[in-house]
């Protein structure tokens, strides 16, 4: 039998487009078409109720909390050490952030470089960073979006690889463009990640 592509997901909170991922693959049967699979959804905060969702749909779900390596001396890089054998554990083909909101060391970067894609919630290069929606909009913009790239070890910078365009408009505020921009991600993400995994060996 062929070897699997192994996909993990990386989230800290809601999950929606963990789920939009998670649907995509049984709707368009990556399983059978791409010999691909989610392995395991892991979170950084054991409070994420992506994990609750994953559970649900019977994905394998595991945490590794950033707090509690507050106390070492080099936290972020104790942190990455585990989170990363946490992950080669399962083998991944493809590393998929999905609202994961934790900043990763350059060495965990350059580790999965190549396979490991994030979605950021503005029309990149713009608005690197948070609070994406309230910049927009005190920036005057009138379009944001979403930007699925491959990560690099600059924050939030790579080859980008989809985006999706919505309107701001009048009276705007930041928890409705927001809104408007997820509905979008919900799309573009799974989509994007289908065409990558028909991109590897
Ligand atoms: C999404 O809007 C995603 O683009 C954003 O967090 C949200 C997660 O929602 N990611 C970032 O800001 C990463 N820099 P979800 O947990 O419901 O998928």
């Amino acid at each position: 039998m062929t070897c699997m592509k192994n996909i993990v997901v990386l989230i800290s909170g809601g999950g929606s487009n963990m789920l939009a991922i998670a649907r995509a693959a049984v709707r368009r049967q990556w399983a059978e078409k791409l010999n691909a699979r989610i392995a395991a959804v892991i979170s950084n905060r054991p409070d994420a109720r992506g994990l609750q969702l994953s559970a649900d749909l019977g994905l394998n779900t595991q945490v590794v909390d950033h707090t509690a390596f507050a106390d070492r001396a080099d936290p972020r890089t104790a942190f990455d050490d585990v989170l990363r054998q946490t992950i080669d554990a399962h083998e991944p083909a493809l590393l998929v952030l999905a609202g994961f909101m934790h900043i990763l060391t350059p060495g965990f970067v350059v580790h999965y470089e190549g396979r490991m894609l994030n979605i950021h919630p503005s029309l990149l290069p713009a608005f690197t960073g948070l609070h994406t929606h309230r910049r927009a909009i005190d920036a005057g913009c009138h379009f944001a979006g979403a930007t699925v790239h491959q990560m690099t070890t600059e924050l939030d910078h790579g080859p980008i690889l989809a985006q999706a365009v919505v309107p701001v408009l009048p009276d705007d505020t930041a928890d409705a463009l927001a809104a408007r921009v997820l509905t979008q991600e919900h799309l573009i993400y799974p989509q994007a990640i289908e065409t990558f995994l028909k991109s590897l060996p």
